[in-house]
C-alpha cells in the first residue's frame, strides 16, 4: 500500500498542526525529514564575485560558527553552480561519515578525509567517489547579488553529527 502525501497528513495529524502553526515548515523542511523543525537558514554574506581565486578553496562557517564550509571555483560550469560561468559552489567540509574535516586537493579536485579515505567530488554536487561515507559532502546553497557578493542561503544534506543543520530555538514565556 502506498501512502499519499494527503493521507500522510492525515493519519499524522500533521496537517492541522501546521495549519494551525503558519511558517512551522517553511522553507525545504517536512515533516519526518532531517530538517523538520528547523528555523529558517540565515542569509550570510560569505565572499565577493572578484575576489574568488579559480582553484582555491576559501574557509567559511554555515549556518553556524561550528559548521565549517568551503567556497570553491572551478573555473567551468558544474551542476548547481551559480555565477557568470555556474562554476561556484560551496560544502561542508565535515566528512559525513565520521566528521573528520576534509581537506581541498587542487591537483585532483577532490575533497579527500584523511581518517579513512572518503573522497568527495565538488564538481558532482560533492558527490562520495570513494571510501567509509554513505553520504554526499552537504552543500550550501549560495545566491549572488547584483553588486557581486555572494552569499549562503540554505543547505541541501546535514551537516555531520546534527539531527537538523539549524535548530529552532526555545522560547522562554
Ligand atoms: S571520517 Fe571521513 S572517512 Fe571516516
Amino acid at each position: 500500500m502506498t501512502l499519499s502525501r494527503r493521507n500522510f497528513f492525515k493519519l499524522t495529524g500533521l496537517g492541522a498542526a501546521a495549519a494551525a502553526t503558519p511558517g512551522a515548515f517553511a522553507q525545504n523542511a517536512m515533516p519526518g525529514s532531517a530538517d523538520a523543525g528547523r528555523q529558517a537558514y540565515p542569509v550570510q554574506p560569505i565572499a565577493r564575485l572578484d575576489a574568488l581565486v579559480v582553484n582555491q578553496p576559501l574557509d567559511f562557517a554555515y549556518p553556524d560558527a561550528g559548521s565549517a564550509c568551503q567556497l570553491l571555483r572551478l573555473g567551468h560550469a558544474v551542476p548547481g553552480g551559480i555565477g557568470p560561468q555556474q562554476d561556484i559552489v560551496a560544502y561542508s567540509i565535515l566528512c559525513p561519515h565520521m566528521g573528520c574535516p576534509t581537506s581541498y586537493e587542487s591537483s585532483s579536485r577532490r575533497y579527500k578525509c584523511g581518517c579513512h579515505f572518503s573522497v568527495f567530488d565538488p564538481e558532482m554536487g560533492g558527490q562520495q567517489v570513494i571510501g567509509q561515507a554513505t553520504q554526499d559532502l552537504p552543500r550550501v546553497l549560495l545566491e549572488l547579488d547584483d553588486d557581486g557578493s555572494i552569499r549562503a542561503v540554505g543547505m541541501v544534506g546535514l551537516v555531520y553529527g546534527r539531527q537538523s543543520n539549524v535548530m529552532v530555538q526555545e522560547v522562554s514565556a
